[in-house]
């Protein structure tokens, strides 16, 4: 029903007590209806379409800006440039879709039709009148929303819906086939005969210094130099790694791991396999690492599989000894890719 006058009586109580006398008042219906700047002056509804045709022209130049910033602006290699580019690529999102969705808000409610309409409630299934109904009713709004008529603002509106799916459609065609940068974790900074240093101080730590049961962060010994270099912080972040020494009894290698440990010290990527959080809760007990984002449960006494969790596969192991004056020692890079699992990764 349509009409917005339609009154019913409203029961109610004057108190919750059982048996209390019913009140009962008429239902109030709607506020009395305002009509809107643009339903009364044809220059404010113009004024109107303009406003909206500049916010999808935003959306349009968000798209555009962000084509432009994903060919133009490469993450590139160091922490500062893929920040600046996911800024820029967020950015030409962000107003892509802000222009479409404060466009359409501000369209129905300045240019679209204003009639109040009441309708009650009725069975879930409507009738085919009814059905047939509402399809008339979408062609009606289609027709009174002015989209026929207004030219301009058809075509700024088929803009932005066209060529937003770009920003997404564009990034994903483009790294079909690619490597997703993987290659730039297949390699870190250790290399055969570097030092373990304890993480943050820098000091090399000697097999001797790692007691049974503990878990110590550890990252390459490089010189002060390059300690110092932008790229180290890259660097670092994939190097780190975890060392822990467990009783050699307890300790199951694998047989092409077979001398990777000392002394039951393992050591053991820190980037989570699943999407590459810290890993760095060690339960000595139960030999047990987990990973505090979405507990991936890690077992260092087996070669750090997972035991639970959404991880999918161990943490790269790095392979240690030590030298001549007892400082453990890396024996080689890892071999894999540390950090996240992808699809196109062999391991
Ligand atoms: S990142 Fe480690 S469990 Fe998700």
């Amino acid at each position: 029903m349509s009409d917005h006058q339609h009154s019913s009586e409203v029961g109610t109580t004057s108190s919750n007590a059982p048996g209390a006398e019913l009140e009962r008042f008429d239902d109030p219906g709607l506020p009395e209806h305002k009509s809107r700047m643009a339903d009364r002056d044809p220059k404010a509804a113009k004024r109107a379409e303009r406003q909206i045709v500049v916010l999808f022209a935003i959306s349009v130049i968000g798209t555009i800006a962000s084509l432009i910033v994903y060919f133009a602006v490469p993450p590139g290699e160091t922490t500062a440039s893929v920040r600046l580019s996911t800024l820029a690529l967020g950015l030409g999102m962000a107003f892509a879709l802000l222009g479409i969705g404060v466009g359409a808000v501000h369209w129905a409610k300045t240019l679209m039709s204003d009639h109040e309409h009441v309708d009650e409630r009725h069975e879930q299934r409507s009738s085919e009148e009814v059905r047939a109904e509402a399809v008339k009713a979408l062609t009606d709004g289609a027709q009174d929303s002015g989209i026929g008529r207004r030219g301009v603002l058809k075509g700024a509106v088929i803009s932005a819906l066209a060529l937003f799916p770009l920003t997404i459609a564009v990034p994903l065609i483009g790294s079909v086939g690619g490597d997703w940068n993987v290659s730039k974790f297949r390699h870190t900074r250790w290399e055969r005969g570097m030092r373990l240093a304890i993480d943050p101080s820098g000091r090399p730590i000697k097999a001797a210094d790692v007691t049974i049961g503990s878990a110590v962060h550890v990252i390459p010994d490089v010189s002060e130099e390059e300690r110092l270099s932008h790229a180290w912080i890259t660097e670092k972040a994939k190097a780190v790694v975890l060392l822990v020494r467990l009783d050699p009894r307890e300790l199951k290698e694998a047989e092409d791991r077979v001398g990777w440990s000392y002394d039951g010290i393992v050591a053991y990527s820190k980037i989570c396999t699943h999407v590459g959080c810290p890993v760095a809760l060690y339960e000595q007990q139960t030999h047990h690492l987990l990973c505090p984002c979405h507990q991936s449960t890690f077992d260092v006494a087996d070669g750090a599989k997972v035991v639970f969790g959404p991880a999918k596969r161990p943490l790269p192991q790095l392979p240690i000894t030590v030298d001549d004056e007892g400082y453990l020692i890396a024996q080689d890079d890892f071999d894999e890719p540390v950090g996240p699992s992808y699809w196109e990764r062999l391991k």
